[in-house]
Parts: C-alpha cells; structure tokens; sequence
C-alpha cells in the first residue's frame, strides 16, 4: 500500500501553536511566569487585572469570574495560574471537553474551597449538559442535582464555595450568550509585538541557561508570530544551532541560519503558511474562497485554519476575511514573489491600489 503523504505537514510544523511533546510541555512550564509583575506584555489586560484582584482582595471575597479570549499560544493559562496566585488561592484545571458528564463536573465544583479558581480550556466546547450545570453555580454558587430517576426523581438544591471560574477560549464568539453573560470580567489577549517577544525570549535564554544575543533575540521575536509559545520553542531549536554549528551563543547569524534550515521566512511563515496562500492564489484567483472549500483543499479542519493560521496572515496584512470568503492581499503576493494579476477575486484590491497609486 502506498503510504499516503499530506504535502502539508501541520503535525509536525515548528510554528505549531500546540505542545508538541511532554517534554516541552515540562519545560514550557518551568518558562511560565508566576506573578503580574513577571508577566510580559499584554498591559491592558494586566492593568485591568490588577485592579480587579486588589478589590476582590480588598473586599475579602472572590474574583468575579474571568473569561480569556484570543488566539492559541498567547498564555491564557499562564495568566489563569497567575491569577490564582496571586490572589493566594488553589487553581483547578480543566478543560470543556474533559467533562463528559454532569456529574464530573458537580464533583470538580463541590470539592473547591472558598476562593479557588476553577480554570476550564477550551470552553466553548463544553457539554450543554454540563454548561446548564455551570450557570447556577456561576451566579448563586449552588448546583441543582438530581437523585434517583422517574417519578421519584428529586431535584436538590446544593450550595458550593464562593469561587472564580476563569474560561479560556480561542472563539469567543461560539460561547452561548447564557454563559458569556455571566462572566464579569472579559480579557481578550492580543498578538505580541516583537520588542515583547524579544523581552521573553531573553527571559527564557536566562532561565535556560543559553547565552544570546539581543540581536539573536530580536530575530527569534520577529519570525515567531506573535507567539510566546512559538518563540520559546524556536529559541529550544535554535539553541541546538548554536551548540553544533556556532559556539553555544545565539547570534543573529545563527538564528537566521537556523531559520533558514527550519524554513521559516523573514516573518515568521513557515512552508505550510506559503502554500496555502498559493493554494488560494493557484486555485482560486486569489479568492475569495470559503473556508470549508479551502480547509478541503489543503487537507486540513476549518477551525485550526481559523485559530491557528489566519490571525497572524491577517495582522500581517496578507489575508483578508470578507463575506463571500478569504482573499489573498497584494502585501501577500510580492512576499510570495508572485506577479499580482487582475482576477475575479482581486479586482477590488487592484482598484484599491490604484488609488493609493494615485495618492502617492
Ligand atoms: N512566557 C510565555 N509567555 C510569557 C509572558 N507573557 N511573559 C513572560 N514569560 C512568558
């Protein structure tokens, strides 16, 4: 039989927003900052933070519950323990689809203690069941449980800890409207900016005893889209450069040498970034084109083109997300180095330059 082979290897792709083994999963760990003040960028969220975690202390009670929306990688996890810890309780973790049933739920929510955070990844992929378990317990810390079946069936009504659930998601938009409402406090995290990355990648070269320079940094930051997780996990690669091919210190040169090898462009794409743009360009005139038809044509779910791939080709300018479907911008084609041509889908870009021509 012929081994089928999937052009785009998403499962092994260094820019991957997901862990890709326990061991980075232990070191990703020991990387995690512990308090606010360690905790690199994302100052409006922090600001807010903070001013919410004195009061709720100041007043003696819990956070009110916290939901954290952005793309995957940006440390909502990260900032949940940190949330925890700073307000001197434990954290529970979890995540929506972990909870098959009801009742693991009821039994996760009926063994907290005052003011622990419960942490649930993920949770717009929460049962519906388990969701209707959570809105009492969210707005009159009490569950509603059911004993017995058929007619004898009793409904009690059971009151648990003051506690902070803090959600975490990748689409907020998919979260019901029951369940967003009764988050009082919303944080989205944004895509970091590469002075940020620069500052954690020196963090974590420090923790991880690598030498580097600020120039190695700077070039890890800009090629890592936005992304701590990917900036950290670039940084554990190009350490191994460093060590064979330089004398242990990461240098601008070796970091773009390293890149280079890794086949990660000057900003931070990698081969599987390239060529689904060329898809949309090769096979649909630059688009647009659904989301459903492009996932098909490179073999790959909607839902991780939409959390894992797209923000960062949009927040570059390279992809754009309108009604009838994705375009490639113009931006994306002289990166690509592919002559822009007048297309059903592109005319209005083409327009659009035409008059910024005209501007200039
Ligand atoms: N490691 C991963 N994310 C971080 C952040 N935002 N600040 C500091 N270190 C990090």
């Amino acid at each position: 039989m012929v081994e089928e082979v999937n052009e785009f290897d998403f499962e092994n792709r260094i820019v991957s927003n997901e862990y890709d083994d326990i061991q980075d999963g232990e070191v990703e760990n020991c990387l995690r900052p512990k308090t606010l003040e360690e905790y690199i960028g994302q100052e409006k969220a922090k600001t807010n933070l903070k001013v919410y975690i004195e009061s709720a202390k100041l007043r003696g009670e819990a956070l009110d519950h916290v939901l954290l929306y952005g793309p995957p990688g940006l440390g909502k996890t990260t900032l949940s323990s940190i949330i925890a810890n700073e307000m001197g309780v434990n954290i529970r973790t979890t995540s929506g689809p972990a909870i098959e049933k009801a009742g693991d739920l009821a039994a996760i929510l009926t063994n907290l203690a005052p003011g622990d955070v419960l942490f649930i990844d993920e949770i717009h992929r929460l049962s519906r069941v388990a969701e209707e378990i959570l809105y009492p317990a969210m707005e009159d810390y009490a569950i509603d449980i059911i004993i017995g079946k058929g007619p004898s069936a009793r409904t009690i009504h059971m009151p648990i800890p003051k506690f902070t659930l803090i959600g975490a998601t990748t689409r907020a938009g998919q979260l019901t409207t029951p369940l967003r409402d009764r988050f009082g406090v919303l944080l989205k995290l944004e895509l970091y900016s590469p002075e940020e990355l620069a500052t954690i990648v020196k963090r974590s070269a420090k923790i991880l005893e690598i030498a580097i320079t600020e120039d190695g940094a700077l070039a890890i930051a800009s090629r890592s889209r936005g992304t701590p997780r990917i900036a950290n996990r670039l940084l554990k690669r190009i350490r191994d450069f460093a060590l064979v091919k330089g004398d242990g210190t990461i240098t601008s040169e070796i970091a773009n040498y390293a890149l280079e090898a890794l086949e990660i462009d000057e900003l931070g794409l990698d081969n599987i970034d390239r060529r689904m743009l060329e898809a949309i360009i090769k096979y649909y005139g630059g688009g647009p084109v659904g989301i459903d038809t492009l996932a098909a044509t490179i073999g790959e779910e909607a839902i991780t083109i939409e959390d894992v791939y797209e923000p960062y080709l949009m927040q570059i300018g390279f992809l754009s997300r309108t009604p009838r479907g994705r375009c490639v911008t113009k931006l994306a084609y002289d990166h690509l180095d592919i002559p822009f041509v007048v297309g059903a889908g592109n005319a209005s870009q083409v327009a659009g330059q035409r008059m910024m021509d005209l501007d200039n």
